[in-house]
């Protein structure tokens, strides 16, 4: 029951039970994160979508740490005491110290068990931590910030729970233990547990440094003066010095330092002085995502609802054509030039420009989604669903009555005439409902009023480039300062409904470690457009021949000025807004073909590189304790095994690997086979198709087109 896999030169051997070896040989891991159970950016995705793979490998031997977030907890955790007894006697012993530490089962894929850390219930040793802290780091970290402080008890609460958790494991005849934390908020727990030299491997991971957040988010020429900042002064410059401290010490003192990308890797080495170990690039749990030939027609399905906002939202000016609409969006939390909002929207305008040059009858509608300070949804955004809920009930009753009398004209054996059917007073009705979708001002272009309207970074762009959706604007534009949810009034979708109605995620980040929201589109075949200054973007255009064939566009944010960078884009925009609908459905497979590079089965790959690396570093015994026990397993294994006909070899390419998959082949048919095509002396592990072959619709099969 084995199957072996081979990535990069790596033999990964994926036992069924992997979980069982983890057990006998003592093998635990301790993730540590503050989007443990709780969410607030991409890590959350990380820490949740890994854990199926997570688990197969170590089974019950695997522990969530993360803070205690009631709401979140509320609805996706179940509070249950550990089924193991070093777990459940460890929070027993914090508990009786008066710390609230919650033990639970998250409610998702692998039904990890999480720890969590009620930072409230340890605030009041806040001053005697940051003293301990101080004594062994030199870090102070400074009473007014809050989140500084939160981190603090947070990772002392971890410290503690490690150290009371390898004194519960002392008897155990082997034990390997490892910790791996995620960013410089986590940081303060592994700090703590090498200082104090427990036996634990540790390993941190690092999402973005927070200079390079911040000196980013500035008008700063990062890239190019990367090695010649004096980081004690930037970090001073902009109050951060003490977390900066922390997160160069989490680097230092870790036993495998990682970062999520390259680019990420040679930012770290510059501004945190610590080059990476391992790079562990982020990986998607893509079964999730996957939808086999359905997401073509969730695709439709989804468009529908997004077509149903687009209606009330522009009422009295909705004079275009929603077959020929393309929905364009982006979105994250709000950096506003970091993850490229200011090209996006003047790349819009240019789109917009060359669309009306050009007497385009094609209207792009491009959503900002971005949460900010809002005090709810705006009356026009709110009035504009009600109209056109009220026409549309108008016309449902008309149409009804009108059914009722066609009905008993025809019954009387007559042919009806249209004042018999037809009558005047509904023609009253209709004229009401008509005229209550007659406007004097034009379709907002938010939906909610923004606290800071006449500051905030979005609006202020878009007033500025005059997108104030005109009628003759061939750009209409709507900044959504929420994230989606399927309650919502106004648009009533979840994000991930959002992007399977959307044809192009636009993400022209500047900053930008990963960037999960144009992986995220991949695996739901939605194009996308990142940058090569996005972890996401390069690991793509190390990987794939001509990325552009497979609805990844990478705008060139690194050799090209800004203004160049933003034509490209517009370009880019253009170019999408001009393909046929079939040259769209055969990109969106072609997209979609993609999600087994990006999933954790290919990718996690790396992490459990990370975490051996670090076992064998603090102990040199490691790979022969886990030899003798992949021995023994096997041994006992072996009757069962010749059974169970050996697994193929996985194929790392989004090659369509099951012969479900030749439908879609059916619609790309003439498309140079995705094989993989890597010669054992290079690194690169996909041989993509030559980039000569064109979009071209005739490769569609007709019964694709439905
Ligand atoms: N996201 C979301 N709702 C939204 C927009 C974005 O849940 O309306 C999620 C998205 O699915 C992604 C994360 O926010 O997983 C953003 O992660 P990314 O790595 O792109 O950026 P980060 O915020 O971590 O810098
Ligand atoms: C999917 C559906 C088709 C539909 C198409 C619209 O492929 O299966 O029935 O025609 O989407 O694509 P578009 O890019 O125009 O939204
Ligand atoms: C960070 C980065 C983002 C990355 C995410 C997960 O928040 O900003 O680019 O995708 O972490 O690694």
């Amino acid at each position: 029951a084995k199957s072996l896999k081979t990535f990069e030169g790596i033999q990964f051997e994926t036992y069924l039970d992997e979980g069982d070896k983890a057990e006998r040989l003592g093998k635990w891991l301790l993730e540590v994160s503050w989007e443990v159970a709780n969410k607030v950016g991409g890590i959350h995705q990380v820490i949740k979508s890994k854990v199926p793979i997570t688990k197969k490998e170590y089974g019950p031997n695997y522990l969530l740490l993360g803070p205690y977030n009631e709401s979140f907890v509320k609805q996706e955790v179940e509070i249950r005491e550990s089924s193991l007894r070093p777990v459940r006697e460890t929070v027993q012993s914090m508990q009786s110290h008066g710390i609230n530490v919650i033990q639970g089962y998250w409610l998702i894929e692998g039904y990890p068990q999480v720890i969590l850390f009620d930072i409230g219930s340890a605030a009041h040793r806040l001053d005697e931590w940051k003293g301990d802290f101080f004594e062994y780091s030199r870090i102070g970290i400074p009473y007014h910030d809050k989140e500084a402080n939160d981190a603090l008890i947070f990772g002392f609460c971890v410290f503690w729970f490690i150290g009371t958790f390898i004194e519960q494991l002392k008897h155990d005849e082997l034990r390997y233990v490892t910790a791996h934390f995620h960013e410089w908020l986590s940081g303060v727990g592994l700090v703590m547990a090498r200082m104090r030299g427990y036996d634990c491997a540790l390993v941190f991971t690092t999402h973005a440094t927070l200079l390079g957040r911040y000196l980013c988010a500035g008008s700063t020429d990062f890239y190019n003066r990367l090695s010649s900042f004096n980081l004690d002064m930037e970090a001073g410059n902009r109050q951060i010095y003490h977390r900066y401290c922390l997160e160069r010490a989490a680097a230092s003192c870790a036993h495998v330092f990682t970062t999520v990308s390259k680019i990420t890797g040679i930012e770290a080495e510059h501004l945190l002085h610590k080059r990476p170990d391992v790079l562990t690039p982020n990986g998607l749990n893509v079964k999730e995502f996957a939808a086999l030939h359905e997401f073509q027609n969730l695709h439709a399905q989804n468009k529908e609802k997004l077509h149903a906002f687009v209606r009330g939202h522009f009422y009295g000016h909705y004079d275009f054509d929603l077959d020929k609409t393309l929905y364009f969006f982006i979105a994250g939390r709000y950096e506003f030039s970091n993850k490229g909002a200011d090209m996006f929207i003047e790349a819009l305008a240019r789109l917009n420009h060359m669309l009306k040059s050009i007497n385009s009858d094609v209207t792009v509608v491009a959503f900002l989604i971005f949460p900010t300070a809002t005090n709810n949804y705006n009356i026009e955004s709110l009035r504009g669903q009600s109209v056109a809920k009220m026409l549309r009930d108008s016309v449902q009753s008309v149409q009804s009555e009108i059914g009722k009398r066609l009905y008993e004209v025809c019954l009387r054996g007559s042919i009806p005439s249209s004042d018999q059917i037809f009558h005047s007073s509904d023609m009253i009705d209709l004229r009401k409902s008509i005229y209550a979708t007659q406007r004097s001002s034009l379709p907002p272009i938010c939906t909610h009023n923004v606290v800071d309207d006449g500051i905030d970074p979005i609006l202020c762009n878009l007033r500025r480039c005059q997108l104030f959706n005109y009628r003759s604007d061939r750009v209409k534009v709507i900044f959504h300062p929420e994230f989606l949810r399927s309650t919502s009034p106004l648009l009533p979708l979840d994000y991930e409904e959002f992007v399977r109605g959307c044809h192009l995620g636009v993400f022209p980040s500047y900053y930008e470690p990963w960037g999960y929201t144009p992986a995220e589109c991949t695996v739901m075949g939605v194009p996308s457009i990142t940058t090569n200054l996005s972890g996401f973007g390069c690991f793509m255009e190390e990987h794939l021949v001509d990325s552009q064939d497979y609805g990844i566009y990478i705008v060139d944010r690194r050799y090209k000025s800004a203004e160049e960078s933003c034509h490209q884009l517009a370009e880019y925009m253009f170019s999408f807004s001009q393909i046929t609908r079939r040259q769209r459905i055969l990109l969106r497979n072609r997209t979609e073909r993609l999600s087994e590079l990006l999933d954790w089965n290919t990718l996690g790959i790396y992490y459990h590189k990370a975490r051996q690396l670090a076992l064998k570093r603090i102990h040199p015994e490691f790979d022969e304790e886990l030899n003798r026990i992949t021995f023994e397993l096997e041994q006992l294994l072996a009757p069962f095994s010749t059974q169970v006909s050996q697994q193929p070899s996985r194929s790392t390419t989004p090659a369509p690997s099951s012969p479900d998959d030749d439908e879609d082949e059916d619609a790309d048919k003439h498309h140079i086979p995705i094989t993989l095509a890597r010669p054992a002396s290079t690194k690169k592990f996909i041989g993509f198709k030559s980039s000569s072959e064109s979009l071209d619709a005739n490769e569609v099969d007709d019964d694709e087109i439905i």
